[in-house]
């Protein structure tokens, strides 16, 4: 199994892909859960961050809170999206267990410090500032990070929090360039393939079908979830796009893209935070990401079903 890393703000899609990671244990050794503020402020998403081992019956899980604000930005939220808690749709109890002590950066630095070099795989699920002020306070381990497997930014299907920005890259691009920027070997889930991974009603019937108390509460997420996008843009349900992240770990062949360049907007107000994707190589700059453009939805859909049934 993999160790990795969960780097989340939870967000309803967040918590599947951590639901899918603790199902997972062949393929995913979790070796904790790194907490930002992005949907919700940082006191909500270490709090849903809780509540989604809870469900999973895995409260050994170590969950730390990071940081509560992007690096140079004032914080913008998405409760818009996600619901005042961030996990809004399931009725679920407020967790007993307790937030494991220390900061979530320092956590992050000293795993890939007392980890065998290369062996361990960082996967951010919301702004990056966590994993970006650990390569700041200690670049000595960036070198030792076997891979980051991220879901952000959006290139062929434009932005969704501005025309040009995808919401997890926008809230903290300076964070977001330190990492492309950073040398080690990204995958990056766009909304170009997140878009793809629709929970269209049969999807959502079949996480209730499990008959279970996490397929109904999935069933719940993804109902609550698919509301904006069902009402705003008429698509046939909600966007699942954190859990092409652990997915991948599970299954790479599911996902295709390209080796390409990727950098970041940091300057201008207009494009805050686009994912500038060079798709067609017309650069000569050297490839820095897989930025994966389309899934094979109905394996990864029967994938996590399938997957999450086990809890
Ligand atoms: C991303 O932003 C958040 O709202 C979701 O959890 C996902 O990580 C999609 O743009
Ligand atoms: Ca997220």
């Amino acid at each position: 199994a993999r160790k990795i890393i969960i780097d989340t703000d939870p967000g309803q899609d967040d918590a599947v892909a951590i639901l899918l990671a603790l199902a997972s244990p062949e393929d995913m050794d979790v070796l904790g859960i790194t907490c930002v503020a992005g949907n919700v402020p940082l006191e909500l998403t270490q709090k849903n961050a809780r509540i989604v081992c809870e469900l999973a019956r895995k409260t050994d899980v170590k969950v730390f809170a990071g940081c509560d604000r992007p690096m140079n930005r004032p914080l913008v939220t998405a409760e818009h999206v996600h619901g005042k808690t961030g996990l809004d749709g399931p009725v679920l109890p407020d967790p007993v267990m307790e937030l494991t002590p220390g900061h979530a950066v320092d956590f992050i630095i000293e795993t890939l410090r007392e980890e065998t070099p290369g062996t361990v795989t960082l996967c951010p699920l919301g702004p990056l500032t966590n994993i970006a002020s650990a390569f700041e306070k200690a670049p000595d381990i960036v070198d030792r990070v076997q891979e980051v497997v991220l879901m952000g930014g959006g290139y062929f299907e434009g932005g969704n929090i501005t025309p040009s920005a995808e919401f997890n890259i926008y809230v903290d691009p300076l964070a977001a360039d330190i990492v492309f920027k950073s040398g080690i070997p990204i995958v990056v889930m766009p909304l170009d393939v997140t878009h793809k991974a629709l929970v269209t009603k049969p999807r959502n019937d079949a996480f209730r079908k499990i008959g279970t108390h996490v397929g109904q509460a999935v069933a719940d997420m993804t109902d609550f979830f698919e509301r904006f996008d069902k009402e705003k843009y008429g698509s046939d349900g909600a966007p699942l796009h954190d859990p092409c992240v652990t997915a991948y770990l599970i299954k790479p062949d599911l996902f295709t893209g390209r080796h390409i360049n990727v950098q970041i907007e940091t300057q201008s107000e207009l494009t805050m935070g686009a994912t500038v994707a060079d798709w067609w190589r017309v650069t000569d700059h050297a490839p820095n990401a897989l930025f994966i453009g389309d899934v094979d939805a109905d394996g990864f859909f029967a994938l996590l079903t399938e997957r999450l049934a086990r809890l």
